[in-house]
């Protein structure tokens, strides 16, 4: 992927995710996370499946950024399950237009309350929440697989 000159805002284009993207969110998924990533048939399903919303941002053509949204029926809550920005393309403002288009459809939609978890020490992810109205719910012990905590974060809409 062609990098690009740091400290320049970008306005991503963002879409819907379609199954010929499933490589493209394979790829960043194993670029953006060393952990807990994500296996082929759960991409497949949240992709295909699932009652979710997959939103990706593309820029020059690259896919830079993915957002995973799920669902439920008959409940207007929603839970951002995943958000991933390629490291290239970071403090440009692309987590930030996903997350603007997101808070959007879902309010358009009629949902009420979006909910998420994140590292109680991923600042990144921590100060973009916090600076779309998120607010601490509780603490998660044990949250991860390394056994770190999470926040559980929550806005209404
Ligand atoms: C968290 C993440 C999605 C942010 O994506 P991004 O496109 O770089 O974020 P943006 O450029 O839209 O930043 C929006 C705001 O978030 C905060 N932020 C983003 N990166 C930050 C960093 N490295 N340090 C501190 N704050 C940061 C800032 O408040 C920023 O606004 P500002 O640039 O005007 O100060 C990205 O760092 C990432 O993919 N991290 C790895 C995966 C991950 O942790 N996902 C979240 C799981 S809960």
């Amino acid at each position: 992927m062609r990098k690009i000159a740091r400290g320049r805002s970008l306005t991503p284009h963002i879409r819907q995710a379609t199954k010929d993207d499933l490589s493209a969110l394979l790829s960043l998924e194993k670029i953006c996370f060393k952990e807990e990533t994500f296996h082929i048939h759960q991409i497949q399903y949240l992709l295909l499946k699932a009652k979710s919303i997959v939103l990706l941002a593309e820029t020059d053509g690259n896919i830079v950024g993915s957002m995973i949204i799920l669902l439920r029926k008959h409940i207007l809550n929603a839970r951002i399950y995943s958000l991933n920005v390629h490291p290239e393309y970071r403090r440009k403002g692309v987590a930030s237009s996903l997350m603007d288009f997101a808070l959007d459809q879902l309010e358009k939609k009629g949902y009420g309350n979006i909910s998420l978890e994140t590292g109680i020490n991923n600042n990144a992810a921590r100060n973009l929440y916090f600076s779309k109205g998120f607010n601490i719910d509780r603490r998660l012990s044990n949250y991860y697989s390394n056994g770190d905590d999470a926040f559980h974060l929550i806005k209404k809409l």
